[in-house]
């Protein structure tokens, strides 16, 4: 099985990554870690201590890392967690029963270090959230590269972000991280950024044959992503009537259905000093582009696969 580690800021969409992740037998989910990000740290580690007891899934380790920006400790701040498309969150806590299980005292950083350092196969990253914890891994120890088979990103955009026009959330929070892991040198680096998210919808039908399945993962996806939807529904600035983007969830499919996406090579360059841009993925996209490309970009995705995998996926596991 394809060794993987998951780095989350979990909110809805990082639930059903998670629980996608730990439910495909091609992965070996070797270790969860957790950042600040769509809540404050501690919440989004208890957020992901709940979604992995919830699926049985109490010996994947949860590892906390930054709780706060690399350069901006006041950045993203309160604004963001009030933001309106922030409606699926309802807080700071995904409704799913109390944790039982407790973080592990090994930190996100440790762990990651550890793990690339001693692993024997390559090993694929897959954050889904603001990159605090990636840019420090490599700042401390960049021959880790040798380590990583590829890294999976959901982040970024193209044609417009979601918390500013030009921004997405995840390289908005922390675009001082962003930058260091687009310039890392990483071998092999997928973007999956909101121009293919946005494509790969979510209905409320899906959502119904979720929940039909009757299994923890299906009811709780069911529950999830219609939070979803009804934000996006109500949102403004991106609004999306009766669907939703499951944004996460789109890398770990793409780990086993690589169809979902098509990509194309590009160079991303990510603003940190613009005054209305600061976030913003810059990705050279000319014809005759210039910059030597440092990943493959997603500008498209498909739902249907994505709906597909999930509905396999959970019907089975644990059920009740
Ligand atoms: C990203 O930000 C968060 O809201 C989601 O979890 C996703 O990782 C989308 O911009
Ligand atoms: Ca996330």
């Amino acid at each position: 099985a394809r060794k993987v580690i998951l780095d989350v800021d979990t909110g809805t969409d990082d639930a059903v990554a998670i629980m996608l992740a730990a439910g495909l037998p091609e992965l070996d989910v070797l270790g969860v870690t957790t950042v600040h990000g769509n809540a404050p740290l501690v919440h989004t580690t208890d957020n992901t201590l709940r979604v992995l007891d919830r699926i049985g899934r109490p010996d994947i380790g949860v590892h906390p890392g930054l709780s706060r920006p690399l350069v901006r400790p006041g950045f993203p701040g309160q604004k963001h967690f009030e933001r309106d498309s922030r409606r699926d969150m309802h807080g700071t806590t995904l409704p799913l029963p109390e944790a039982r299980s407790a973080p592990s005292d090994v930190s996100a950083v440790e762990f990651l270090l550890h793990t690339l350092r001693t692993t024997t196969e390559r090993v694929t990253l897959v954050p889904v959230a603001p990159l605090g914890n990636i840019a420090t891994v490599v700042a401390i120890d960049p021959s880790v590269r040798d380590a990583v088979e590829e890294v999976v990103i959901m982040g970024g955009a193209h044609a417009y972000g979601n918390v500013t026009p030009s921004a997405e959330f995840n390289v908005w929070a922390d675009p001082e991280a962003a930058a260091a892991v687009f310039g890392a040198g990483f071998e092999r680096l997928t973007l999956v950024p909101l121009d293919a998210t946005h494509q790969a919808l979510i209905t409320r039908e899906d959502c119904a044959e979720l929940d039909a399945l009757g299994t923890p993962a299906g009811t709780a996806a069911a529950k999830l992503i219609t939070r979803r939807i009804d934000a996006y529904t109500a949102g403004s600035g991106v609004a999306i009537p009766d669907a939703a983007p499951v944004h996460d969830a789109v890398c770990v499919a793409y780990l086993v259905r690589p169809e979902v996406i098509t990509t194309r090579p590009a160079r991303v360059e990510v603003e940190t000093s613009g005054e209305l841009t600061v976030g913003r993925t810059v990705m050279d996209v000319r014809p005759n582009a210039t910059g030597t490309p440092n990943a493959n970009v997603a500008f498209g995705a498909d739902g249907r696969i994505l709906a597909r995998l999930l509905k396999d996926v959970f019907a089975t596991g644990p059920c009740g």
